[in-house]
């Protein structure tokens, strides 16, 4: 997926051993589509050489202020006004110290202080040992160097290089592009607090089996991910998958239908906006056995009876908060035929004001898909393209929708 289709992203690395990883950062950036130039301090080459970063950037390396390929010598001037971005990753206690100080005696330093501020953003990944990180003049630099404009992108938690375990190290190349990719993904849904469902739901039986479904949460997930970066407040109520939490959302895993419905109630009671992705099961089994349920020998299979789950979005789209207009509700429609019918008599019979429906078998466990929106203005399709795609441009039309929306 591109993207970051025509950026161009100066990547500029400080002294640490966080540096391995901004290899890899600088390959992902550049499969996402832009161009990449790297900046280093002469600290950073200890760690990591300018030859690696050449190679996999495709652009020579950039460390001296003295460089005399620029024909005006001005390197620090002539970077920064290409740049939609300026990236610190790693960016080490020391370089936050002297972006505080409005340092200028090397090429890095120099280049963020000479940037235009209101037109390139400085993103910087902090990297250091934990002690460093929780240091009061740490903490103090931070807060500073984020008041005057900067974006810190927070640090990980775990083992660090010096053997010690604690916050501090670089977060992970792939959690460093979904931030640089949403910082530059418009806002739409700032101040919202967006409620998605996702994946299927697990009815157990007994405690070995269960009925279930072929859902992989994808497109929910995909939802989750555009919502937050489009600066809402996410919860993600996720059903049995295998998938990882997109960063800043707030994850709460569920197996039952009706632990989903307990969650997603809660979640919802200051909630602006509610996507019911999920495959709910549509019914659990009758009984559950404490015990696995034996075969007993007379070539019978047990006769299973069969209880009506919950409809998690029909109890929300009732609910007080819906009808007072504070709680917008999406629903899907996973159909395997005659779409548009289908989908339009889904939107009724729940009462909301946007259905999204999709043809279950060509959008189950795959990652592209296509939507067909259906609301009160009539029908509108949005073409097959990866879910992250389609979950951005749905997040689009529910922006665009909520001002003029009134309860019917
Ligand atoms: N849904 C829900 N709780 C349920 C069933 C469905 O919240 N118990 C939601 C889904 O998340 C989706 C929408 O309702 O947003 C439609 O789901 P779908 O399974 O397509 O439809 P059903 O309501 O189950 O209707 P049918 O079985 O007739 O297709």
């Amino acid at each position: 997926m591109q993207d970051l289709a025509g950026k161009h992203i100066v990547l500029g690395l400080t002294g640490g051993v966080a540096c391995y990883k901004s290899a890899e950062l600088c390959r992902l950036m550049v499969k996402a589509g832009a161009t990449v130039q790297v900046v280093m301090t002469e600290s950073a080459t200890q760690f990591i050489t300018p030859v690696t970063m050449q190679a996999l950037s495709g652009r020579p390396v950039y460390i001296s202020q003295w460089d005399v390929r620029e024909p005006n010598n001005m390197p620090h001037i002539n970077l920064s006004r290409e740049a939609d971005a300026i990236v610190l990753a790693p960016c080490s206690a020391d370089f936050i110290a002297r972006l505080v100080q409005g340092r200028s005696d090397e090429l890095l330093s120099l280049m963020c202080l000479a940037r235009p501020i209101d037109r390139v953003p400085l993103l910087l990944a902090p990297a250091m040992n934990r002690e460093m990180w929780s240091h009061p003049a740490t903490l103090r630099n931070l807060a500073q160097v984020q008041a005057d404009g900067a974006i810190a992108l927070g640090v990980g938690t775990g083992a660090q290089a010096c053997g010690e375990t604690g916050d501090g190290r670089m977060l992970e190349p792939a959690e460093l592009m979904e931030d640089i990719v949403a910082h530059f993904q418009p806002k739409v849904l700032a101040g919202q607090h967006v409620l998605v469902t996702a994946g299927p739901t697990f009815e157990a039986m007994d405690p070995i089996r269960g009925i279930t479904n072929h859902s992989s949460g994808k497109m929910g997930f995909a939802i989750a991910r555009a919502a937050r970066e489009a600066g809402a407040r996410v919860t993600l109520v996720a059903g049995p998958v295998h998938l990882a939490t997109p960063r800043g959302v707030k994850r709460i895993d569920v197996q039952s239908a009706q632990q989903m419905l307990a969650a997603a109630q809660s979640a919802a009671q200051d909630a602006n906006v509610f996507v019911a992705t999920a495959a709910v099961a549509d019914w659990r089994p009758a009984t559950h056995s404490n015990q696995k349920i034996k075969k007993d020998g007379s070539g019978r299979a047990p006769s299973l009876a069969f209880t009506e789950n919950p409809d998690i979005l029909l109890t929300l789209a009732q609910g007080e908060r819906a009808r007072r207009g504070q709680l917008y509700c999406v629903g899907f429609a996973a159909e395997s035929e005659n779409l548009v019918e289908h989908a339009k008599a889904k939107r009724e019979r729940k009462g909301i004001p946007l259905l999204v429906g999709n043809i279950g078998p060509l959008t189950f466990g795959q990652d592209h898909n296509s939507l067909l929106l259906v609301d009160d203005a009539g029908v509108r399709e949005l073409p097959r393209a990866p879910k992250q795609v389609l979950a951005r441009e749905l997040v689009a039309e529910i922006a665009a929708r909520l001002p003029v929306w009134k309860p019917a």
